[in-house]
C-alpha cells in the first residue's frame, strides 16, 4: 500500500515580549534612527513583532512549539523518530537546535539536525521529512521552524530593522495510507547570496565580517513575486491540480504585498490567504508554521482541506509544498 506523510499536528510560541510599529520607532527615534507606524504599515503590512528576550535560544521557543504539536498530534515526544530544524539563528554553532531541542524533549536516539534555507527552510525540511517518511526512514517526524532574528538585526538599519520578528512554528509529520504532502517544489539560485545575507563568520576565536543582516530589499521583492507564483504551478501540477482546488495558501509571511501578489496570480480570492505577518513581522523559518497553526487554531484551516505553502528568502531559495491537511 503507499505510503504517505501526513501532519497530524500543529503548534506554535511567540516570546511574550510584543512590539508595536509605534513602540520600535520610538525606541530606535532614541538612537537617531527615524520610521514611523505609517511607514511600516503601507511598505509591508506589518503592525507588530515579538522579541525574545536575551537569553531566550532558538531551542527555547522551538521546543515550545514542538510540545504544542506533539499534544495536538495525541503524541508523547517518546513517540518521535526524527527531528528537523529550519533555522538561521541556532543556539550556537554547532551542535544543532535539533539536538538541543531534542534533549530538552527529554527523549534521545532519533535523527536530529538542522536545515539552512533561511526563509524557505520550513517547506525545504517538510519536503526533507516527507521524503524519509515515504523512504521508510521515519514514522513519526518533528518538523520546527525557530528564529530569533531579532539577534541578527541592526538596529540603525531602518530599512531592515523593522521587519523581522522572533517565534517558532513546528508540525508532526506521520507517516500515513492516506495524503498528506501531495507534491512538492524546491529551488535554489546562489548567484544572489549577495542580497540578504548575514557575511560574517567565526574564525581564529573571532567574528570577520558583520555578524548583522543586510538585504538588498527591492531585489529580494522582485526575484519573490515571480518566483512564488512559479513555484505554486510547478507544485498543482504534479498533484495534477488546479488553482481553484486550493482552500488556503499560506506563504512566507515577509510582506503583505508579496503575498497579495501571489494570491492575485493565482486567482485566489483575498479570504483564502492565511495572513499573521501583521503581528508577527517576519519570523524567517518559523513564519509558515506559526501561520499554519494559528490558521488551524483559529478553525479556519480543516481537515481534509487543501492548502498551499510557500517559502522565499535568502540564498536565493524558494520553494512550495501543496498538502490536504
Ligand atoms: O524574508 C525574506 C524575504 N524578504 C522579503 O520578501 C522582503 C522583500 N522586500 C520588501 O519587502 C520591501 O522591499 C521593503 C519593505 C524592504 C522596502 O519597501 P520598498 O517599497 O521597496 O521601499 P524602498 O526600499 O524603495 O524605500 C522607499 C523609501 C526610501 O526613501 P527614499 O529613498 O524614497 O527617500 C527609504 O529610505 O522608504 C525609505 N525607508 C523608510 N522610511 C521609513 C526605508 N525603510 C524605512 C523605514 N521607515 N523603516
Amino acid at each position: 500500500m503507499t505510503c504517505y506523510s501526513r501532519i497530524t499536528g500543529t503548534g506554535s510560541y511567540l516570546p511574550p515580549n510584543r512590539l508595536t510599529n509605534a513602540q520600535l520607532a520610538t525606541q530606535l527615534a532614541a538612537r537617531g534612527v527615524e520610521t514611523s507606524d505609517e511607514w511600516i504599515v503601507a511598505r509591508t503590512g506589518i503592525e507588530a513583532r515579538h522579541f525574545a528576550a536575551p537569553d531566550v535560544t532558538s531551542s527555547d521557543l522551538g521546543v515550545e512549539a514542538a510540545r504544542r504539536a506533539i499534544e495536538a498530534a495525541g503524541l508523547q515526544a517518546a513517540d518521535i523518530d526524527l527531528i528537523i530544524v529550519a533555522t538561521s539563528t541556532p543556539d550556537m554553532v554547532f551542535p544543532s537546535v535539533a539536538c538541543i531541542l531534542q534533549h530538552k524533549l527529554g527523549i534521545a536516539g532519533c535523527p536530529a539536525f538542522d536545515l539552512q534555507a533561511v526563509c524557505s527552510g520550513f517547506v525545504y525540511a517538510l519536503t526533507v521529512a516527507d521524503a524519509m517518511i515515504k523512504s521508510g526512514a521515519a514514522t513519526r517526524a518533528l518538523v520546527v521552524g525557530s528564529e530569533v532574528f531579532s539577534r541578527i538585526l541592526d538596529f540603525s538599519d531602518r530599512t531592515t530593522c523593522v521587519l523581522f520578528g522572533d517565534g517558532a512554528g513546528a508540525v508532526v509529520l506521520e507517516a500515513s495510507q492516506e495524503p498528506g504532502i501531495l507534491a512538492s517544489d524546491l529551488h535554489a539560485d546562489g548567484r544572489h547570496v549577495g542580497i540578504l545575507c548575514v557575511p560574517g563568520h567565526v574564525s581564529g576565536g573571532q567574528v570577520v565580517g558583520s555578524p548583522l543582516l543586510t538585504m538588498d530589499g527591492q531585489a529580494v521583492f522582485k526575484l519573490a513575486v515571480g518566483v512564488l507564483e512559479n513555484a505554486a504551478r510547478a507544485t498543482l501540477a504534479k498533484a495534477s491540480l488546479t488553482e481553484a482546488d486550493i482552500d488556503w495558501l499560506i506563504p512566507h509571511q515577509a510582506n503583505l504585498r508579496i503575498m497579495r501578489s501571489t494570491a492575485k496570480k493565482l486567482k485566489l480570492p483575498l479570504e483564502k490567504l492565511i495572513v499573521t505577518v501583521d503581528q508577527h513581522g517576519n519570523t524567517s523559518a518559523a513564519s509558515i508554521p506559526l501561520a499554519l497553526d494559528e490558521a488551524v487554531r483559529s478553525g479556519k484551516v480543516k481537515k481534509g482541506d487543501i492548502v498551499m505553502l510557500e517559502g522565499v528568502g535568502g540564498g536565493f531559495t524558494w520553494g512550495a509544498v501543496l498538502l490536504r491537511y
